[in-house]
């Protein structure tokens, strides 16, 4: 097969972004997250209507914001979407403040399963997309650290993007970051921005956040927003904090350190189309000699 017909067949990958004067204006909140439930919503609701007086159109919530993070916790913090407190809370205040809000995760009930899953509303309050965390993480090194996600959550079956304000986002979790192919299949349906609320630890936050959160923006030529909690030195499970936005040049835009913080930027979609007219990785690359598959159809959910 030529270059051209495999490209034909993901024409959104090779078109322009539709350019939106002054881009998208997010916020990235670096939410500081404890025990108690109603607290961690109400700090999360209290930051969206805070984001939305600073100009931000999209608010974005870091990975495990109304539980603490750890196995245990996530059968009792759980809910059902859409009707689950915290589900109710964010779209609540996303249509009061007439914002898109990406909920971060919440660990989601559904059946005799759970997930940990990031829903999206828009600024009418309405659910528009629900990601849940497709890659579980499950480590045992003998004599040093288990942690194994899957002994309680089931892992997502599907690659989720929106769109929001004439810009496709796609949305990974946490760990989902690591794995290339689920960027690059999220860069083919059009994605300009992928945002990925994520914990990364005391180990691996120092050596890998930033790096792959750049190295996702430069491969792929998109913005890529990586929000985490704040750091609690006291919990259980230390997250490294470091909310982040990097544009598609690779570049580190706006960072936060470890306290509760929250940054607002804009997204600005002409950086993506400079980018990628600059360097045509995208029309030269050789998918006649290998490729990324999305195969999301092959698999039931
Ligand atoms: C963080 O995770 C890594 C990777 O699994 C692990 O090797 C390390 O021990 C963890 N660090 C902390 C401080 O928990």
């Amino acid at each position: 097969m030529s270059v051209s017909s495999i490209d034909a067949a993901h024409p959104r990958f090779l078109s322009k972004p539709i350019l939106i004067t002054g881009g998208l204006k997010v916020a990235l909140v670096q939410l500081a997250v404890g025990p108690d439930k109603g607290k961690n919503i109400a700090a999360a609701v209290k930051e969206i209507h805070k984001a939305k007086e600073r100009g931000a159109q999209l608010v974005a919530l870091p990975e495990c914001f109304n539980s603490p993070y750890g196995t245990k916790y996530f059968n009792e913090y759980a809910e059902q979407v859409p009707t689950g407190e915290t589900f109710r809370a964010l779209s609540k205040a996303a249509a009061d403040a007439s914002v898109c809000v990406v909920g971060g995760t919440v660990p989601e009930r559904c059946g005799n399963q759970l997930f940990n899953t990031c829903t999206v509303w828009n600024s009418n309050g309405d659910l528009i997309a629900q990601h849940r965390k497709m890659h579980l993480f499950d480590i045992d090194i003998p004599g040093k650290i288990t942690f194994k996600e899957s002994e309680v959550l089931s892992a997502g079956n599907k690659v989720t993007t929106f769109d929001y304000c004439g810009v496709t986002i796609g949305i990974g979790i946490c760990y989902d970051l690591r794995f290339y192919e689920m960027a690059t299949v999220m860069a083919r349906k059009g994605c300009s921005l992928l945002i990925y609320p994520g914990a990364f630890n005391m180990t691996t936050g120092p050596r890998h956040w930033e790096l792959m959160g750049r190295a996702r923006a430069n491969d792929l030529q998109l913005w890529v927003a990586l929000v985490s909690p704040a750091r609690d030195t006291t919990a259980e499970y230390v997250a490294w904090g470091h909310t982040m936005l990097v544009d598609p040049w690779g570049k580190v835009v706006a960072s936060l350190e470890d306290k509760p913080d929250t940054l607002v930027e804009c997204v600005d979609l002409n950086t993506v189309a400079e980018v990628r007219s600059q360097i045509p990785i995208r029309s030269q690359r050789r998918t006649d000699i290998y490729d990324t598959v999305d195969k999301t159809n092959e698999c039931s959910n």
